[in-house]
């Protein structure tokens, strides 16, 4: 299968870390996977022109990173979302990339999604994941999986190793 991951931390440490214990374990298996560091791309917020939904036939009038985004959402078999917590929910960077999906309405091929969050504290994830819960409803897909990493759990071999078999079974 083909699997986006949407990697929504602008930095190189807990989200990473657990990406690329998914990739592993995704490839193992026999996936292809595309990651997408969306945390340190340029992706503005939609501005709700509505010019995808009438002249633009599908495309969106700003041309930004969402430009390299958008082909790998239409090519996935599985969307991966990955992301800190920042006040209780995803990233902005990773948020501006979800809500800019507007102009293709959902992954038009897409079966699966999965959900790696890395946080401070414990008992941080009822926003996050209550969003992601209403997306994959909302985008008829089937919840792969969710693995939080809090604190010191961030970067343990235990929490690599679930991130690994959760890839590993898709
Ligand atoms: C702007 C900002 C907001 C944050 N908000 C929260 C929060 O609400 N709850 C929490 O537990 N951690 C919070 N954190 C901590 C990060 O979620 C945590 O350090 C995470 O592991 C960072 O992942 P990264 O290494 O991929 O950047 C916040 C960090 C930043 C920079």
């Amino acid at each position: 299968m083909k699997i986006t991951v949407l990697n929504g931390s602008p930095r190189k440490q807990n989200t990473d870390a657990l990406v690329a214990a998914f990739v592993e374990g995704a490839e193992a298996a026999g996936h292809e996977v595309e990651v997408l560091k969306v945390g340190k791309m340029n992706i503005a917020g939609c501005k709700a022109c509505e010019y995808c939904h009438g002249k633009g036939e599908g495309a969106c009038i700003q041309k930004d990173d969402m430009e390299q985004v958008i082909p790998a959402y239409k090519d996935a078999d599985v969307v991966v979302f990955a992301s800190p917590i920042y006040y209780f929910t995803m990233s902005a960077q990773i948020e501006a990339a979800i809500q800019r999906v507007y102009c293709i309405g959902k992954p038009p091929k897409a079966q699966k999604a999965a959900l790696l969050l890395s946080s401070g504290s414990q008992g941080v994830y009822d926003g996050a994941i209550g969003q992601y819960k209403s997306m994959v409803g909302y985008m008829g897909l089937e919840d792969a999986g969710i693995v939080t990493a809090a604190g010191d759990e961030n970067g343990t071999p235990e929490k690599l190793a679930e991130v690994r078999e959760l890839a590993s079974k898709l």
